[in-house]
């Protein structure tokens, strides 16, 4: 009878820090405060097929990217700090990367579909290297993209009446078969990330 208990108890117990360190997984690879991540845990759980809109107003799909790596990120052209900081950091990647980064599909993806119109993400994106690809779309596109994309966006209202998003800032990488292999976080220094990409073009 004793013995049961127990043998329930520890049979609890594991299941209760198995599903603690699933969510923190799950979670992690995303969250903006928590470095590193844990891609090898998720893979095959992230990404997908999306419909998304480019900066010409012309439909994209994952289709369009068949058969080339990707490097995708989240964001919105209001903000003013993780983004542009990104997308810097994605010009350096591409020179460092040199030709090799040719193939490479480095694409933001706008969590602001209210103020990110085509024409604004490609006003945006002129400042940075011409083979960054920007895409928006419809409120619902972008619910479901960032949903399969296991990607955390939030309005938040300001006190002036505007608002701004708050959202996870990790790159997400995958190979050329579409399949997601790891992130580049957003305090990954240049070598490190740049290490990374060449992994996800060179697989
Ligand atoms: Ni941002």
């Amino acid at each position: 009878m004793r013995t049961l208990f127990w043998a329930r108890v520890a049979a609890w117990s594991i299941a209760a820090i198995a599903s603690v360190v699933v969510v923190v997984l799950a979670t992690g690879v995303f969250e903006r405060e928590i470095p590193g991540g844990s891609a090898g845990s998720t893979v095959g759980s992230v990404g997908g097929p999306f419909t998304l809109i480019g900066t010409d107003g012309q439909t994209v799909t994952e289709a369009d990217f068949a058969g080339r790596p990707r490097a995708m990120f989240f964001g919105f052209t209001h903000c003013p700090d993780v983004c542009p900081t990104t997308l810097a950091e994605a010009d350096a990647w591409l020179k460092a990367l040199g030709p090799a980064g040719d193939d490479l599909a480095i694409i933001f993806v706008s969590v602001d579909p209210e103020r990110d119109t085509p024409e604004l993400m490609k006003n945006y994106l002129s400042a940075f290297d011409p083979r960054l690809i920007g895409l928006t779309g419809t409120p619902e596109q972008i619910a479901a993209v960032t949903k399969a994309y296991r990607v955390y966006a939030r309005k938040v209202e300001l006190e002036d009446g505007d608002y701004t998003m708050d959202h996870s800032a990790a790159v997400l990488l995958f190979d050329k078969t579409g399949a997601f292999s790891g992130t580049v976080d957003y305090r990954d220094p240049q070598e490190k990330a740049v290490e990374k990409l060449k992994a996800v073009v060179g697989s």
